[in-house]
């Protein structure tokens, strides 16, 4: 089983998007998974043009060459897709939807209607594996990652993939700090490595797992208190 991730946050493996993705991963390749991690700092990804020259004139095939060439293959190959990144502004980061975007040389241009909506045919090339979505944010609620996941699951629809669920950590700084000074956070981290698990060997993740990586850390009024706390000691070290 081909898993191909790809670590949106600029942070790279210091991102506090790497302490929910690294164990889910580990536990993919625990259970037999092959396991590729692309942070998309490292790469260039140029934003589509959109002149739909992978659609027309060379059809399956972007004309701009950049890392995205080397991640086509790959893509094709995917059984398990991950995309990963914290919340910006109540979305993905810009490098990850640079890097969507670029998936449109793996579907046809002709609108074909299933279930009564529109949707793009993929090539005969194209892989119709899973989509799993990680992602960490700043605020407390885990309200915050709602339009991230609308996105991810009509993003599926029009790819032809299936949605195999989010792991969604709200008040994502907390976790980091909690992870540092002591084990209260631990179970977070081993139900994520056994999410990795579950997907690869029953193809699903439980709703319990799903639960508990995204489980309550500290209550609300505390949290905010600690963060309002460490950005003004922030400011004052910088006079501002
Ligand atoms: C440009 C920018 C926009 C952000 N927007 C949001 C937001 O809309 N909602 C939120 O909860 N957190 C937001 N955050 C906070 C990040 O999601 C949070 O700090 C997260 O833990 C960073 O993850 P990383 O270490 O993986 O990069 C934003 C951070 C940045 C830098």
């Amino acid at each position: 089983m081909n898993v191909l991730a790809i670590n949106s946050s600029p942070k790279k493996d210091k991102s506090n998007t790497s302490l929910i993705l690294n164990p889910f991963l580990d536990g993919m390749k625990e259970a037999g998974a092959k396991v590729e991690l692309f942070y998309t700092g490292d790469l260039t990804i140029k934003p589509c043009t959109g002149e739909f020259h992978c659609w027309v004139k060379h059809p399956g095939e972007c004309y701009q060459q950049d890392d995205m060439q080397q991640l086509y293959p790959k893509l094709r190959e995917a059984d398990i897709l991950v995309f990963a990144t914290p919340v910006y502004v109540d979305g993905i980061t810009g490098p990850l939807k640079n890097f969507i975007d670029r998936m449109i040389p793996l579907v046809k241009p002709l609108f074909e209607l299933r279930e009564g909506h529109c949707r793009h045919p993929p090539r005969e090339d194209g892989n119709k594996g899973k989509l799993v979505l990680v992602s960490n944010c700043g605020f407390w609620e885990l309200d915050n990652f709602d339009p991230l996941v609308v996105h991810m699951k009509a993003l599926c629809k029009n790819m032809s993939r299936t949605f195999a669920g989010a792991l969604l950590r709200p008040h994502g700084p907390a976790f980091s700090y909690m992870l540092r000074s002591g084990p209260s956070a631990d179970d977070v981290v081993k139900a994520a490595r056994e999410a990795g698990s579950q997907l690869v060997r029953n193809g699903q993740i439980s709703d319990e797992t799903l639960l508990t990586v995204s489980r309550d850390l500290l209550p609300l009024d505390p949290y905010v208190e600690e963060i309002n706390k460490r950005f003004k000691q922030a400011l004052e070290s910088t006079n501002k």
